[in-house]
């Protein structure tokens, strides 16, 4: 029998489990499903974010982007969104990408929808 959800990740409340924390290794992007969508979620320093996998210029996967300094860069046209926030930081991108709340709980990795999201 598995261990129960934790409540702070229940699935009442918006989230869905997209795998193991060591499946996201630092300073890289991995596309999950979850919320209707791909989305890319990116360790750095540490810590998981939730971007919109879609750049918002093209059709480019950010997490196969490159990881930095707390943006992640876009592999087509190098085009940069911040991890905490997905503004843009550099042309040509120029609108923000959608961002989405990333939870790690013993050891799993829960991917939440923010309102309106
Ligand atoms: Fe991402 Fe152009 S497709 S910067």
């Amino acid at each position: 029998m598995s261990d129960p959800i934790p409540q702070s990740v229940a699935p009442d409340n918006g989230w869905t489990e997209v795998g193991a924390s060591d499946e996201f290794p630092e300073g890289s992007g991995w596309p999950v499903a979850a919320c209707g969508t791909t989305i890319a979620v990116i360790r750095f320093e540490g810590r998981l974010f939730g971007l919109h996998d879609l750049c918002t210029h093209g059709a480019a996967q950010l997490s196969s982007g490159w990881v930095e300094d707390g943006w992640v860069e876009c592999p087509l046209h190098q085009g940069r969104f911040e991890l905490a926030t997905g503004k843009p930081l550099c042309e040509p991108v120029t609108d923000a990408v959608r961002c989405y709340d990333v939870q790690e709980t013993d050891g799993r990795v829960w991917v939440r929808c923010r309102p309106g999201a």
